[in-house]
């Protein structure tokens, strides 16, 4: 039987466009987000990148190898709630 914890990975984008367009604010969501759930929080590994390139699509956030694109800080919420729990 598997006991281990499933890992959930988060990147945000923290270079400048997706960073002044939606991520600084973004950020401060997943911050809250995950300090609320201690068994998230466990085992999440969230760190910020560089700029990709697509920021075109931005503000970009990936969670799990799924890659989020023009991430408004309304959608932030509901989308950790279906991807992490
Ligand atoms: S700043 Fe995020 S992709 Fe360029």
């Amino acid at each position: 039987m598997d006991t281990q914890k499933k890992q959930n990975v988060i990147r945000i984008c923290l270079g400048s466009s997706c960073y002044t367009r939606g991520n600084a604010e973004n950020l401060k969501i997943i911050q809250q987000y995950v300090e609320g759930k201690k068994e998230i929080a466990a085992t999440l590994d969230f760190r910020g990148h560089l700029c990709t390139e697509n920021c075109s699509r931005g503000p970009v956030i990936t969670i799990n190898d799924e890659t989020f694109e023009e991430v408004q800080t309304f959608q932030v919420e509901k989308i950790l709630m279906e991807k992490l729990g």
